[in-house]
C-alpha cells in the first residue's frame, strides 16, 4: 500500500547551489551539467498536492468501513469559496478525532500524512486571512460518513482551483 510522502520544498536551494558550483566553470560542458542538474532538481514538483489528499481521504473512507465509530464531527457541508481555508482547517482538526477513535495504526498514519500534505498546501498559498467565516464549533455536527463526504467535496474544490 502506498503512503504518499509529504513534499519538501528544496528545489530553489538546490538550484542556487547548482548556480554557485557552476558559475566558476562556465564552459560549454559546465553549462550543460548546470542545466541538467537544475532541471532534475526541479522535476519532482515539490508543490504539495491535493490529489494526494483526495486519495488519502478515499483510503480513510474505505479503512473505516469495517469499524463502528459513532463520533460526530463539526462539518462544513457548504463552504463559501471565501471561507474555504477556514473550513479546511476545521476539517483537518476534526480528522484527528477519527484517528483517535479508530485506534488503528494504518488509519493513524494516513490521517497524519493527509494533515501534513494539506497543511503545507494551505501554507504554500501564503497566509490567507479570511474573515466572517464560521468557527469550527459553530458548524453542524455530522457522522463520520457525512463528514468525509463533505471533506472530499472541499478537497476537490481546492484541487480544481490550484
Ligand atoms: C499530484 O499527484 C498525482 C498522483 O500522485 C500526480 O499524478 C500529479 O502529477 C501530481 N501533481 C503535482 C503538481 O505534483
Ligand atoms: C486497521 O484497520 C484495517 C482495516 O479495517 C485492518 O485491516 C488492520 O488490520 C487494522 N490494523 C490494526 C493494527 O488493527
Ligand atoms: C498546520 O500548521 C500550522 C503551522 O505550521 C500549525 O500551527 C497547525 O496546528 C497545523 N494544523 C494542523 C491541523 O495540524
Amino acid at each position: 500500500m502506498r503512503i504518499s510522502k509529504p513534499y519538501l520544498r528544496s528545489t530553489s536551494i538546490q538550484c542556487y547551489l547548482c548556480l554557485l558550483l557552476h558559475s566558476h566553470f562556465l564552459t560549454e560542458a559546465g553549462i550543460h551539467v548546470f542545466i541538467l542538474g537544475c532541471f532534475s532538481a526541479s522535476l519532482p514538483k515539490t508543490e504539495a498536492n491535493w490529489s494526494d489528499v483526495i486519495s488519502d481521504l478515499k483510503k480513510i473512507e474505505s479503512l473505516i468501513q469495517s469499524k463502528h465509530i459513532d463520533a460526530t464531527l463539526y462539518t462544513e457541508s457548504d463552504a463559501h469559496p471565501n471561507c474555504k481555508v477556514t473550513a479546511m482547517q476545521c476539517f483537518l482538526l476534526e480528522l484527528r478525532v477519527i484517528s483517535y477513535e479508530s485506534r488503528n495504526k494504518t488509519i493513524d498514519e494516513t490521517v497524519e500524512n493527509l494533515i501534513i500534505i494539506a497543511n503545507s498546501s494551505l501554507s504554500s498559498n501564503g497566509d490567507i486571512k479570511e474573515s466572517g467565516c464560521k468557527e469550527c464549533e459553530e458548524l453542524e455536527e455530522k457522522n463520520i460518513k457525512d463528514f468525509l463526504k463533505s471533506f472530499l467535496h472541499i478537497a476537490q474544490m481546492f484541487k480544481n482551483t490550484s
